[in-house]
């Protein structure tokens, strides 16, 4: 993850690379969320080589966001591992989980504006542009990052979305 979080093309949308002790601390917080939740930003691996691909999971912000709280789905995988569907792949996974498991009535995703790839993502898993662009509380004040696009979807449609395609 260390190397994931060293690639500035996969940082491209975040304020800053992480250095390995950041990455490290990352990892550690997000496994000791998994421990006390039983969820989390899971490691995504691959069934071929178990290889780690990346992280997909859920998340509660613990700042504040103007359609908050909640829990958002996210992603970030290693730069050799996009363009073969692994984040829509293990972001329907996630979903099946947050509505079936943890009973949510909605999750949000949210990215920079100009974070085109991610929103794909959003749109693959049918999520909702909410058409309500926001400032991130935690990216600094005059970075271009920091005009946030915020995508949303509840459980009635993703049941009877994911219903039609097990059809
Ligand atoms: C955001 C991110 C996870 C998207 O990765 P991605 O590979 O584009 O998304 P997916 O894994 O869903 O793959 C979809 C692509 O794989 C292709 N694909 C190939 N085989 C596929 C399959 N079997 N099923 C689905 N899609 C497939 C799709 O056509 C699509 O290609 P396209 O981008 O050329 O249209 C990745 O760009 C990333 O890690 N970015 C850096 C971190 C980041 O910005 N995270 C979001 C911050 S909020």
């Amino acid at each position: 993850m260390a190397s994931i979080n060293a690639d500035p093309e996969v940082m491209k949308f975040f304020p800053k690379l992480l250095s390995r002790q950041e990455s490290n601390a990352a990892v550690d917080k997000f496994k000791s969320l998994i421990s006390n939740n039983g969820w989390g930003f899971w490691a995504v691996e691959s069934t071929r080589d178990r290889t780690l691909i990346g992280l997909v999971g859920l998340h509660k912000p613990a700042y504040a966001l103007p359609f908050g709280p909640c829990v958002e789905i996210g992603w970030r995988l290693a730069r050799a591992c996009w363009g073969q569907g692994y984040a829509t792949e293990a972001g329907i996974a996630c979903l099946d989980f947050a509505f079936n498991e943890l009973d949510l009535s909605e999750v949000f995703a949210f990215t920079p504006d100009s974070n085109m790839k991610s929103r794909a993502v959003m749109e693959r898993l049918n999520m909702e542009n909410l058409q309500a662009n926001f400032n991130h509380p935690t990216v600094p004040i005059n970075s271009p990052l920091r005009e946030h696009v915020v995508y949303q979807i509840d459980s009635r449609k993703w049941r009877s979305n994911r219903s039609v395609e097990q059809e």
